[in-house]
């Protein structure tokens, strides 16, 4: 279908940063590379103020902007509203933008409390509106083939799950305080925990309980880059919890934002009774297979390596090696909302999903508080 003749769908975006660069670039590039049956049309961008908002809408190429968002959630020609604005504000805008009968494609972490997710989980489905979460590294190919491989048993029965998410971007101590600080919802776990946790989930299923320790590196860090003054730290740099699963495995995960010389280690091993499967973000086009049937001396890790049968890497690139990137992976984030919102309207991970997501994190954290620490005889 010639992109002229797809029912226009046009997209409302709040936050001009990290995320909503990745956010208005993948919806820009969406229909170069998928067969979908609408066409995303920049439409509105709100950021913190006029000047910075309209600065941002000319970058992006959105064609109006604002310094306040809930002109844009209440803006009549908007039909798909993405939010990458600080945590704090993804309730107000999800539920305004849900009851305004908008879908909502919110960034990870849901919200900043539990509660407060809880109530924009209802508010989408009382509004019956698409809704997904910015889980992207979900998105990722051979993550799918690693998912579909446990679904298919072939490395047997899984017995258990090892994950890591580490990166190195608050390592310093003058690393300053920001929207990821902040005491209600901030923190390495919240942050970057939520990702491991919500892969977790993907590859082996429900997390019935927890055990969890969390840790504060940095107790002060700078109000702002390179200030004098500080203020103290309410958070944790890093948490480490052992997990139980609904099946009965047992795992475990880390998240750690102070990993000093880590990028982007989102990993993780699913260990199984016939084979176990190794990923690592910072090698994203990459799965390493183990199967314990390999005949006897050649047994190992057999690394495979991304390409068009990989679906659907083939709507990148016809040449196996020649590699995706992160921002791929929101493109197809946003080829699947845009399907949901063509069709049946179901997107993936949605905001029930990213609920559990963060209600894990809340165990994590309670568990933490009460953990009864044995000593170790000497
Ligand atoms: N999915 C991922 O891989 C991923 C990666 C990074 C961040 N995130 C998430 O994306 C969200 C944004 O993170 P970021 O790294 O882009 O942050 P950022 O600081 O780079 O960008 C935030 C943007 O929001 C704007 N903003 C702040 N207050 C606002 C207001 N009142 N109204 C409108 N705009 C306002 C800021 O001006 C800025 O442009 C967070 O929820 C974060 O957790 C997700």
């Amino acid at each position: 279908m010639n992109v002229t003749e797809k029912k226009p769908v046009r997209i409302g975006l709040v936050g001009a940063g990290f995320m909503g660069k990745c956010h208005a670039n993948a919806f820009r590039a969406v229909n170069g590379l998928f067969d979908l049956p609408v066409a995303p049309q920049l439409e509105l961008l709100a950021d913190m103020d006029e000047t910075s908002a309209a600065s941002a809408a000319s970058t992006l190429g959105f064609r109006r902007s604002t310094g306040d968002w809930r002109m844009l959630v209440a803006d009549p020609d908007i039909d798909i509203v993405a939010i990458t604005a600080p945590n704090k504000l993804h309730e107000p805008i999800a539920v305004a933008a849900a009851q305004a009968g908008k879908a909502v494609y919110c960034e990870k972490p849901l919200s900043t409390t539990l509660a407060s997710a809880a109530r924009m989980r209802d508010a989408v489905a009382q509004a019956g509106v698409v809704n997904l979460v910015g889980f992207n590294f979900l998105c990722n190919p051979m993550v799918r083939m690693a998912r579909e491989l446990v679904q298919a048993g072939e490395i047997g029965e899984v017995t258990s799950f090892r994950g890591r998410h580490a990166e190195n971007y608050m390592a310093r101590a003058e690393a300053p305080h920001s929207f990821r600080t902040d005491p209600e919802g901030g923190g390495a776990l919240a942050d970057i925990g939520s990702h491991i946790l919500s892969m977790a989930r993907y590859m082996v299923g429900p997390i019935v309980s927890v055990c969890g320790s969390t840790s504060t590196i940095y107790p002060e860090r700078p109000v702002f880059e390179g200030s004098d003054k500080t203020a103290a730290v309410r958070v944790d740099d890093h948490a480490h919890a052992l997990l139980w699963f609904q099946g009965g495995q047992l795992g475990s995960v880390e998240a750690n934002w102070a990993a000093t010389g880590r990028t982007m280690d989102l990993s993780f091993e699913v260990t199984g009774t016939q084979g176990a499967i190794s990923f690592s973000q910072e090698r994203m086009n990459e799965l390493l297979v183990y199967r314990s049937d390999a005949a006897s001396g050649q047994q190992g890790f057999t690394r495979i390596e991304a390409g068009p049968t990989h679906v659907p890497y083939d709507r990148f690139c016809p040449a196996p090696g020649h590699h995706l990137g992160f921002n791929d992976l929101k493109i197809i984030e946003v080829a699947g909302l845009l399907r949901a919102y063509a069709t049946d309207g179901h997107a993936f991970p949605d905001f029930a999903e990213a609920y559990a997501v963060q209600a894990t994190v809340a165990a994590i954290h309670a568990s933490s508080q009460q953990l009864n620490r044995m000593v170790v005889a000497s």
